[in-house]
């Protein structure tokens, strides 16, 4: 008969205390204890769209720099407090830029009254992200949940890990790498500027002195410069901004690409995509350009793989009571 092992016991303890800290993300993750999250997040945003036809892409933008430094963990939202909170909207790719932090706290208020104590921040901006984008016309996807706040910010991480906007495909690509994303993630997480702004002093250098030549990035279709010139005139706001997708500016489809294609990229980032010869990101491109279905599917894969970079979960971080700083 065989007798109880406790080498056996141990090896079945070591295997569920280390598959509970490796929890996974889940879909159903508040289906008790905040059952209604999803519709009051997406009820404060159809609020603030109405005076703010930007807000959504702002909103996302905040999901992906929170991800890329130290993982999905709300660390963006928290505000410089003099000491040891040195805060990640001052680092270069968020300074002036990052927006949407008073939509986020609307949110957070409007959760709290419903379920207090109980969903984090991280995780609501992966819900503002994917509101953000169904009511712009785009995908909807069951967001995965269980994230936990972080209690510390890095704004060193924020300076050298978020892509620039001058970097060319093998820097962008190596970025996406270091986080555990392909170039199919690339391109299609790059599709998000299908809707939002930038601002004229992140491609002001390729519209009349594009590396030092003297003359206009040669990529850039010869019509959409010329317009580019009067938006942003030298000597300008570096400020002023313009739509990412000078197609349909608030409209989340494929026709980021098909603009691509036509070099009406606004971004030296998002031309580098097509335009870099030999490049495998061109083929994919094309067929998101071609296929707005393919596009979609990808892209809410892609959110999710994003989504899934280093959650605190368990008993790792907090559910912070104010997104702005540790509880
Ligand atoms: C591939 C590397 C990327 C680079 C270099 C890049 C760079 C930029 C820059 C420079 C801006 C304009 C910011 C400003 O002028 O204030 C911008 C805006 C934006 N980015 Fe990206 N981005 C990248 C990837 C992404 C990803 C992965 C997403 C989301 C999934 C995203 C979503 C957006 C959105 C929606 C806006 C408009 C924000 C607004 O209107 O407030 N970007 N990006
Ligand atoms: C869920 O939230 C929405 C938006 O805030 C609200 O209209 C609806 O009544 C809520 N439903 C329940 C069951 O609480
Ligand atoms: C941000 O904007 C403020 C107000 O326009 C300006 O004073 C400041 O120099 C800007 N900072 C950066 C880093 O661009
Ligand atoms: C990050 O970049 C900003 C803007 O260039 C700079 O002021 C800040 O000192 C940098 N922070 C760190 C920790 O490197
Ligand atoms: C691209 O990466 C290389 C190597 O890390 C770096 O030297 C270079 O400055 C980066 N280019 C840009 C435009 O950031
Ligand atoms: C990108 O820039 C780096 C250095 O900044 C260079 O080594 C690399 O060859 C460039 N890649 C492409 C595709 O031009
Ligand atoms: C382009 O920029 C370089 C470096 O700043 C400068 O030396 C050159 O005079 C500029 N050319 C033109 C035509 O502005
Ligand atoms: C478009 O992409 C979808 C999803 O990958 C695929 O099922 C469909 O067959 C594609 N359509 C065409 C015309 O290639
Ligand atoms: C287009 O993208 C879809 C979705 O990612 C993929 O299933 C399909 O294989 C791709 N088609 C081509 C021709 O690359
Ligand atoms: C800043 O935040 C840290 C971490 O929460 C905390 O220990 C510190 O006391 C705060 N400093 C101030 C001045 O609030």
């Amino acid at each position: 008969m065989a007798s109880f092992s406790p080498l056996l016991a141990m090896a079945l303890a070591i295997f569920i205390f280390s598959s509970h800290s490796n929890a996974q993300l889940s879909s159903t993750f508040y289906s008790t204890t905040c059952p209604n999250v999803s519709s009051i997040v997406r009820t404060v945003i159809q609020q603030a769209l109405q005076n703010d036809a930007r807000i959504g892409g702002s909103l996302i933008r905040l999901h992906f720099h929170d991800c890329f430094v130290d993982g999905c963990d709300g660390s963006l939202l928290l505000d410089n407090n003099g000491t040891t909170i040195v805060s990640e909207k001052d680092a270069l790719p968020n300074t002036n830029s990052t927006r949407g932090f008073d939509v986020v706290d609307n949110i957070k208020t409007a959760v709290e009254n419903a379920c207090p104590g109980v969903v984090s921040c991280a995780d609501i901006l992966a819900l503002a992200s994917e509101s953000s984008v169904s009511l712009a016309g785009g995908p909807s996807w069951n967001v995965l949940l269980g994230r936990r706040d972080g209690r510390t910010a890095n704004q060193g991480g924020a300076n050298t890990s978020l892509p620039s906007p001058f970097e060319n495909l093998t820097n962008l690509t190596q970025k996406f790498t270091n986080v555990g994303l392909n170039v199919n993630d690339l391109v299609a997480l790059s599709g998000a500027h299908t809707f939002g702004r930038a601002q004229c002093r992140t491609f002001s250098p390729r519209l009349f002195n594009f590396s030092n030549t003297g003359n206009p990035d040669p990529t850039l279709n010869t019509t959409y410069l010329a317009t580019l010139q009067q938006i942003c005139p030298q000597g300008g706001s570096g400020f002023t901004v313009t739509n990412l997708d000078p197609t349909t500016p608030d409209t989340f489809d494929n026709n980021y690409f098909s603009n691509l294609q036509t070099n009406r990229g606004l971004l030296q980032s998002d031309q580098e995509l097509f335009s870099t010869s030999g490049a495998p990101t061109i083929a994919i491109v094309n067929n998101f350009s071609a296929n707005q279905t393919a596009f979609f599917e990808s892209f809410v894969q892609s959110m999710i793989n994003m989504g899934n970079i280093s959650p605190l979960t368990g008993s790792n971080g907090e559910i912070r009571s104010n997104c702005r700083r540790p509880n």
